[in-house]
């Protein structure tokens, strides 16, 4: 360190510990926020700057870190302790359920879970083999990331996009799947040529200049592969090859024929290619090593193992002008009550909105303007990598018109001895459909259903699976929410996103990114940097 570097260091301490000395800890910390050291009142509930809380913002205030009951053991609940933990913070998280992550939920050989309707099922797949049931996928941009480097949570690429997984539109009398190579190959051809016909003919003049003109028809020559002088799309290599391309006298026989342009609009492919476009989709992605649920897992170990007390439902909340208390029912169905000075109520809102509690109306109004909605998983273990060995499947999505909607190839063990396909991966009406189902009837239905995508082996090389539906899990009972217009900013979310009380509320659903970690842990952050916010400033 420089000497110049140590004095601006130096003085700014020096700054720092006068304004905390005339005017009191609040103007301090306002301080700090303004130089970027800590949140400001203004940045609170912000999502981009995020200063953990840490003992030291405590010297000189006279104030110290108070203790917080916390409800729900998920990705906010933990989020929560973990942040709060790092000042000091005294938390307890009462997680219902008997595993702490919430939604993030690894099921692996020997996992068990019994749904509302008391169905159990014990996971049977083998060692190494997983399914994420929850969330599966981390963008590049989303914070969740930022705790698996903080955490040392390994992290591998997912798949998110695979040029050689299926489409097949069942619907649109597709009898085979297709490529999507060949599928994509064909729609930009087809929309790249009507548009530099258009182009080409003057129907966009009144748009376009004539350098316009020349350099979109320029971009869609590549964009379509289409023949420079015709402006046609013909074969162009792209669609794929049967045989591929080799040693020399074998270039290849190029997919074909080409289908015709109303025909290849027909067949709906084009609806499954804005996806990879998506903010919180696009590639690359990435899944930690050996299932979601290492970040759960790595979280609950850094705020220690025995501040989670699980099998413990909340039964009632009251909060006091200098408190909150929180009666539950503990793992061997006593009743107890815990105090604290904070409560972050970061469990499902309509299940929350179910407990009695003294909150108020319009809290109760916010939590009742959130709504589950459905989604549902089956994981299929199969005795061989048949979608590797004989389709080059590694990873990536098939999209169906099926119920089965989404049947994800695993992004993990590639070349291994089997593996474990999502056989559907579904949302609402289809959802709740296979939810009601018995397990083996959904295995059945959705081994049927593959079977017309990708052939016997579907059935032949399968092994065992577990399914899950988020909306009829105890105390989840939902996969993510129906959100009011204006997200975590609407009118009706104010008095959650930004609570007067000793309690405060965290969760994807109060978020931007409902259905996401990321979400999730942007809430906790706000829920954290508002409450230590407020302790900073409390009468000593
Ligand atoms: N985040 C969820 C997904 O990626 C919705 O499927």
């Amino acid at each position: 360190m420089s000497d110049s570097s140590t004095s601006a260091s130096w003085s700014r301490r020096g700054f720092l510990r006068a304004v905390g000395v005339s005017g009191g800890a609040g103007t301090m910390f306002a301080a700090m926020g303004a130089l970027g050291l800590a949140p400001t009142a203004e940045a609170a509930g912000a999502t981009a700057a995020f200063s953990a809380p840490s003992a030291s913002d405590f010297t000189l205030t006279g104030r110290s870190a108070a203790s917080v009951v916390i409800l729900g053991g998920g990705i906010a609940g933990l989020i929560s302790a973990y942040e709060l933990g790092k000042a000091g913070y005294r938390c307890t998280i009462l997680e219902p359920r008997s595993r702490t992550g919430g939604r993030n939920f690894t099921a692996r050989g020997g996992t068990t879970e019994t749904d509302v309707f008391g169905r159990k099922q014990t996971a049977a797949f083998s060692e190494g083999q997983y399914m994420n049931c929850g969330p599966a996928r981390l963008a590049q941009w989303m914070v969740t990331l930022d705790y698996c480097r903080e955490l040392r949570v390994p992290i591998q690429v997912f798949t998110n996009t695979n040029a050689d997984a299926f489409i097949y539109n069942e619907s649109a009398g597709m009898t085979k799947p297709e490529r999507y190579r060949s599928a994509k190959s064909d729609v930009y051809g087809y929309v790249s040529e009507l548009l530099a016909k258009a182009t080409s003919q003057g129907a966009l003049d009144s748009e376009l200049t004539s350098e316009d003109k020349e350099r979109l028809i320029t971009f869609l020559q590549g964009w379509g592969q289409l023949d420079s002088t015709s402006l046609r799309y013909t074969d162009s290599g792209n669609r794929g090859y049967s045989p591929y391309p080799g040693a020399a006298g074998t270039p290849g026989t190029s997919l074909g024929p080409v289908p015709g342009l109303s025909e290849v609009f027909a067949s709906g492919v084009g609806r499954y290619f804005s996806f990879e476009f998506g903010f919180d989709q696009a590639m690359l992605m990435f899944q930690p090593v050996g299932g979601m649920d290492q970040i759960p897992k790595a979280l609950t170990k850094a705020i220690g193992a025995e501040k989670v007390r699980l099998g413990c439902q909340a039964t009632k909340i009251t909060e006091l002008p200098d408190g909150v208390t929180v009666e539950y029912t503990d793992a061997h169905g006593h009743a107890r009550a815990i105090s604290a000075d904070y409560l972050i109520a970061a469990m499902p809102p309509h299940l929350l909105a179910k407990l009695p509690h003294n909150l108020g109306p319009s809290v109760q109004t916010g939590l009742q303007a959130i709504t589950p909605a459905s989604a549902s998983k089956i994981g299929l273990e199969y005795k061989s990598r048949w979608w590797e060995t004989d389709y080059q499947i590694y990873g990536g999505i098939t999209e169906t018109d099926l119920d089965l909607t989404h049947v994800w190839h695993p992004s993990y063990d590639f070349h291994g001895d089997r593996g474990v396909l999502i056989g559907y991966y579904n949302y609402g009406q289809n959802a709740d459909m296979y939810g009601k189902m018995t397990p083996a009837e959904r295995e059945a239905r959705a081994i049927t259903l593959g079977t017309k995508i990708y052939g016997p082996k579907y059935r032949t090389e399968f092994a065992s699976s577990f399914s899950q539906s988020w909306r009829y899990i105890p105390h989840i009972e939902g996969a993510w929410h129906n959100t009011p217009d204006g997200g975590p900013d609407a009118p009706v979310l104010k008095p959650l996103a930004h609570p007067t009380g000793r309690t405060y509320f965290a969760g994807d659903w109060l978020s931007y990114m409902d259905a996401w970690q990321h979400g999730a842990i942007t809430s906790a952050r706000s829920a954290v940097t508002q409450l230590h916010t407020r302790q900073l400033a409390a009468a000593v």
